[in-house]
C-alpha cells in the first residue's frame, strides 16, 4: 500500500473518481474498523479539504464520534436530532445546503454553513453516518451523494 495519496484538481467527478481506488486501496485486506474510517476521513480532507468530515457510529440509542477530521465536534447525538440523527432515523442521505434552514440542526461550529450526511446501512439497519461539513453555502449536490454513498459501502462493519 502506498501511504502517498496523489490528489486530483479535476471537476467533482474526477476529483472522486481519483480518489476512490485510492480509499479502497487503503481499506482493502484490513479489518480494523477504526483504522479504515480513520483512513477515509483523512483521504477525503486531503482530497477535498472540507471543514469536517467524519463518522458517527451507532451504539444503543445514539450516534457516537468516531474518527474525524477537523474541529473538535458534538460526542453524542440523538435518533431524529439535527441532519445526523433525522438521516440515521430516515435511512437516508440528506443534502443541507444550508444549515440555518434546517430544523433542528446541530451546529458544532458557527463556521459550518452546509452539508451532506450519509448513512451507512448494512442488513437493513443503520450503524453509522458518514457526516461531512462545508464552511461555503451548498457544496454538496447529488454527485456527492453518488460517490460518498459508494464510499460508505465499501466499508467492513463488524461492529
Ligand atoms: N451538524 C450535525 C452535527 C454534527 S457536526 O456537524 C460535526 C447535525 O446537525 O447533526
Amino acid at each position: 500500500m502506498a501511504e502517498d495519496l496523489s490528489i486530483s484538481i479535476g471537476s467533482k467527478t474526477e476529483n472522486y473518481q481519483s480518489i476512490i481506488p485510492q480509499i479502497k486501496a487503503l481499506i482493502d485486506g484490513e479489518p480494523d474498523l477504526v483504522a479504515n474510517l480513520a483512513n477515509i476521513v483523512a483521504a477525503l480532507k486531503e482530497q477535498f479539504g472540507w471543514f469536517w468530515i467524519g463518522f458517527y457510529l451507532v451504539k444503543k440509542d445514539e450516534l457516537v464520534l468516531a474518527p474525524f477530521q477537523g474541529p473538535v465536534a458534538c460526542t453524542r447525538i440523538k435518533k431524529g436530532r439535527g441532519v445526523c440523527g433525522t438521516s440515521w432515523a430516515k435511512a437516508e442521505t440528506l443534502i443541507v445546503p444550508d444549515v440555518e434552514a434546517f430544523p433542528g440542526h446541530i451546529a458544532c461550529s458557527s463556521l459550518s454553513k452546509s452539508e451532506i450526511v450519509v448513512p451507512v446501512i448494512r442488513n437493513n439497519e443503520v450503524i453509522g453516518v458518514l457526516d461531512v461539513d462545508s464552511s461555503e453555502l451548498d457544496t454538496f449536490d447529488e454527485t456527492d451523494k453518488k460517490f460518498l454513498e459508494e464510499i460508505t459501502d465499501m466499508v467492513v462493519f463488524d461492529v
